[in-house]
């Protein structure tokens, strides 16, 4: 449809229509045996069995023909013939299932995620899918927090190009085009900043840290052309995010440029009620307007209240005309109006979904996103020594973490499968019964080497899962305990949705393999790495704190006036009495089967000025016996500043292969719009001065050079 033409299909509409269309139910409330509607769930929601019936979206149902029913049903009682859009939460994968947002930051490769959102986009297009609630953009930096699993990180520079690459996979250039769908990058925002960790908590950001810090992964997805935007559940410096008007219409619309939908997240529109923001529904019906949310998920109170509101004079009806053409401007986008039923197919479903390919390329990226936190040598593994798999994960197919909703464990492969596979299994024992310690302890003297697979189970992070304590579940605890007791080879192989506290489990183990939630080709990819078969190249995306008393703990925070020095007596600085300032493991952090020497920093000039740039370089061997890769990271601080900056900032990074002996070059460009920030007046720019360069394997080098950079104001 041309503009022009949605403009006359909204003219035409009755004000009760376009109404509907802002409104999105769950689908599994919306279909009775797959022919009817449910009056129950609609009078809960205060609104009509027909409000119900006409809502203009639907979340959370899949499958071609129901789909492709649902739409046919719709339409054909939609007295436009306006077709629905159907929405689902494709996190990390439709039925195939690539490790968890957080391990896909791991890899430090986002164009390796561009590929698996792309996949899943794909597997859900088929099954009759038209928009995905992802990439999740909220910077996170409180492991206690159970929705770190759904960020790629702490990093606002790693995040914003995951962002843009996964808006890209999902989106392409064309979201009409075959085996795409519509990104909605969510959530706007701040939501990451839950104070102490607890989901749907209270955020306080400054502008500074707010517009620096947390906007810029939002501002990337939406950069990349991302169709839609989720409003967030909390509130943000006192205003609940969903009606939050300068939020919404001048920071969103205004400033970031943002021109597509917005939904709220579920029922947060009616939260502000709660929140104490908006005094009873129709309030908060007002509130979400006048901020410009476009659909109200699942609550009802646009339905229900719009119409009065507009009757009365209290809301203009170009309000709703704004959002309903917002609305329509998607469906068009995505080709609805040509056919409804877009990508649809029951039988592509059948050959599309869980293909061989896309099983492939879950098995890369989670092989990427393992993170080898330590090594005595014991790694890889040598499969004709006595080996003794032990452990809870050894069986499960729980490897999909908790926001997978339309992944199955019955497609995941366990470690126990995968091991099954290879050729020289006859000295490998199975035990994986975490409660049977003496099972345990026999097959742990009996072995040469443990595996023990551990670790929280998925219903221990997502959301509404914040966690108090930053331990591996006491049972399995016991298990380590047991098992180390008897026999000195450990390798814990760690299954978890967040950076923990690992403390002990570093001291019993002599490696540590972090594997996260690795999704569908889990098993598979475990074996290849434990036997380095493929070596692993993983880099942390979030500090591991060295007890949960240290959250948050992030590499890019702020110098105090008075940092505790390394090797100086402590006295009045800024310390803890009884642990240590720095994570057990920082961001940046992995080691792999072969050892790397990086150079000194070079540069190319020592002063750099406006309109020029400077290379930074280094030379990077492989000093060990086997290939690895080196994910080289390059670390920038503007040493003094108007605003005061961090410690360091991540600038760049590049992924290095080697083989043993080998020796290449990593060099970095640094510009000046590297070196800009935001300052205290609203401008953005840099300063003249001294910088700092580091560049090494993790955000803890200390290869470093310095520069002067003189800038015109
Ligand atoms: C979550 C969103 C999600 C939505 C729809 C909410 O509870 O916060 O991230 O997209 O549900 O499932």
């Amino acid at each position: 449809m041309t503009e022009k033409e949605l403009q006359t299909l909204l003219e035409d509409m009755t004000l009760q229509e376009k109404i509907d269309q802002m409104f999105q139910v769950v689908g599994m409330f919306y279909i009775k045996d797959n022919t009817g509607i449910e009056s129950g769930p609609a009078q809960e929601l205060g609104v009509t069995p027909e409000d119900f019936d006409m809502a203009g979206s639907i979340l959370g149902i899949t499958g071609a023909q129901r789909l492709m029913d649902v739409q046919k049903r719709y339409m054909k009682k939609q007295p436009h013939h306006i077709p629905m859009l159907f929405m689902a939460d494709i996190i990390h994968g439709f039925r195939t299932i690539f490790p968890m947002p957080l391990a896909q930051g791991a890899m430090f490769e986002p164009e390796l995620s561009e590929k698996c959102a792309s996949v899943a986009a794909k597997e859900a297009a088929v099954s009759g899918l038209h928009v995905t609630f992802a990439p999740m953009c909220d910077l996170v930096r409180d492991a206690r927090w159970g929705r770190v699993m759904e960020s790629t990180g702490e990093d606002p520079y790693l995040n914003s190009r995951y962002a843009a690459a996964m808006v890209r996979g999902f989106q392409g250039d064309d979201m009409k085009a075959p085996g795409k769908v519509c990104s909605c990058v969510k959530h706007f925002a701040g939501y990451g900043a839950a104070e102490a960790g607890r989901d749907y908590n209270t955020v306080e950001l400054s502008e500074h840290t707010l517009r620096e810090y947390y906007l810029k992964a939002y501002q990337e997805g939406i950069s990349a052309g991302a169709g839609m935007v989720m409003t967030s559940f909390n509130t943000l410096n006192g205003i609940p995010a969903s009606v939050n008007r300068r939020l919404m219409r001048d920071i969103l619309r205004g400033e970031m440029g943002f021109d597509g939908v917005l939904i709220s997240d579920y029922g947060a529109l009616r939260e502000s009620v709660v929140h104490g923001c908006s005094a009873d529904d129709r309030e908060a019906a007002e509130k979400g307007i006048r901020a410009g949310v476009d659909i109200d998920m699942m609550t009802g109170v646009y339905s229900a209240n719009l119409k009065s509101l507009v009757e009365e004079g209290k809301v203009d009806e170009k309000l709703i005309d704004e959002s309903v053409m917002r609305i329509l401007t998607l469906k068009n986008r995505l080709g609805l109006f040509e056919n409804p039923y877009k990508d649809a197919d029951p039988e592509q479903e059948k050959e599309v979904i869980l293909c061989g390919e896309h099983r492939q390329l879950a098995r890369e990226a989670a092989q990427k996103s393992f993170v080898l936190l330590e090594n005595d040598g014991i790694l890889p593994l040598d499969l004709k020594k006595k080996t003794a798999f032990i452990g809870p994960y050894v069986e499960s197919r729980e490897l999909i973490s908790s926001w997978a909703v339309t992944g199955k464990t019955e497609d995941c492969v366990t470690i126990r499968e995968a091991v099954e596979e290879l050729p020289d299994m006859e000295n490998v024992v199975f035990c994986a019964d975490a409660t049977d310690l003496d099972k345990a302890r026999e097959a742990a003297r009996e072995a040469d080497t443990v595996v023990l697979a551990i670790g929280e189970s998925y219903r221990q992070s997502g959301e509404a899962a914040s966690r108090g304590m930053l331990d591996v579940p006491a049972e399995q605890m016991e298990l380590l305990r047991a098992v180390s007791a008897v026999n000195g080879n450990v390798v814990v192989v760690l299954f978890n949705g967040r950076p923990l506290d690992l403390r002990e489990v570093k001291e019993r183990a002599k490696a540590v393999l972090e594997v996260w939630f690795p999704g569908t080709e889990g098993g598979h990819a475990i074996l290849d790495v434990l036997t380095g078969k493929v070596s692993p190249s993983g880099k942390l995306p979030m500090s591991f704190p060295y007890c949960v008393g240290q959250v948050p703990v992030y590499y890019n925070h702020f110098s105090t006036g008075r940092p505790q020095q390394k090797g100086a007596d402590a006295g009045y600085v800024s310390r803890y009495l009884d642990i240590p300032n720095e994570p057990l493991y920082p961001f940046g952090y992995g080691l792999t089967y072969t050892a790397f020497d990086i150079s000194p920093v070079a540069l190319d000039k020592k002063e750099m000025k406006t309109g020029e740039k400077l290379t930074a370089r280094v030379s990077v061997k492989n000093t060990g016996k086997t290939a690895g890769t080196e994910t080289v990271q390059m670390y920038i601080q503007d040493v003094s500043a108007s605003v005061a900056r961090p410690v360091r900032e991540l600038r760049g990074y590049q992924k290095v292969v080697l083989e043993p002996g080998e020796e290449k070059e990593a060099a970095f460009e640094i510009d000046e719009a590297m070196l800009a920030f935001l300052r205290d007046d609203g401008t953005v720019g840099s300063e003249s001065g001294r910088f700092r360069v580091w560049i090494g394997s993790s955000s803890e080098t200390e290869n470093e050079a310095e520069f002067t950079g003189i800038f015109e104001d």
